[in-house]
């Protein structure tokens, strides 16, 4: 599932979360770290750290602003995890982890931009393929790697989206899947999908236009 919502959020809340986030981003940051080597080998520059997070309590006052924005769209009665994201390497494929072991029966993750979309560049790509587990996707990985025959490419995605940063060389496993949309940022829209939707980040560092990306990320239900 993949959908996005235009107009969600309006001009003020625009200013409104910008402001905070950048109050807020370098308070208590939780830091991904990245390996620097694979950082210059897969992106081209030598970076330690994946992305910044800034992890919002369910009082903050971000919280409760996209609480009002957020239940329009979504059950009104579901929890949501909410960060704010500086990123500055494109994720590569990946799940977000489920809260729980068990399937949950509403479980999505909402992106919601707060950097300007110049030329197009910031995107995310969802697949229709769903993962249970990062082993599982593992799993998935490693079978093509032993036996590439075994998974026809079915998709052109490497052809048509920025996603060389997921693997770098032919047969692409990122066309061995269909795609179940991508959301093309746009400041007030909201993309929201399936957790267990593999999907990744579109390799916007490659224009060498800007060097982060701001976003408000939700893990919802
Ligand atoms: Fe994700």
């Amino acid at each position: 599932m993949f959908e996005t919502f235009e107009n969600a959020l309006t001009p003020d809340d625009i200013a409104w979360f910008k402001a905070d986030f950048e109050k807020l981003i370098n308070v208590d940051p939780v830091d991904r770290p990245y390996d620097s080597k694979k950082s210059q080998e897969i992106y081209g520059i030598t970076a330690t750290v994946m992305d910044r997070r800034h992890i919002h309590t369910e009082d903050s006052e971000g919280n409760c602003k996209m609480r009002r924005i957020i239940n329009r769209h979504v059950p009104p009665d579901v929890t949501f995890y909410m960060a704010y994201q500086r990123q500055f390497l494109p994720h590569q494929l990946h799940i977000d982890k489920l809260q729980s072991d068990k399937e949950a029966p509403y479980a999505k993750s909402a992106i919601i931009p707060l950097s300007e979309n110049i030329n197009g560049i910031f995107k995310t790509i969802v697949w229709n393929r769903q993962f249970l587990s990062d082993q599982d996707f593992q799993d998935y990985i490693q079978a093509f790697n032993a036996d590439k025959d075994q998974f026809p490419i079915i998709s052109d995605v490497s052809q048509m989206y920025d996603v060389d940063h997921c693997w770098l060389d032919p047969p692409f496993i990122t066309d061995t899947m269909t795609l179940a949309g991508v959301y093309d940022y746009k400041l007030g829209s909201i993309g929201l999908f399936d957790q267990v939707n593999l999907h990744c980040s579109s390799n916007w560092l490659k224009y060498k236009i800007v060097d982060h990306k701001d976003i408000i990320l939700l893990h919802i239900g």
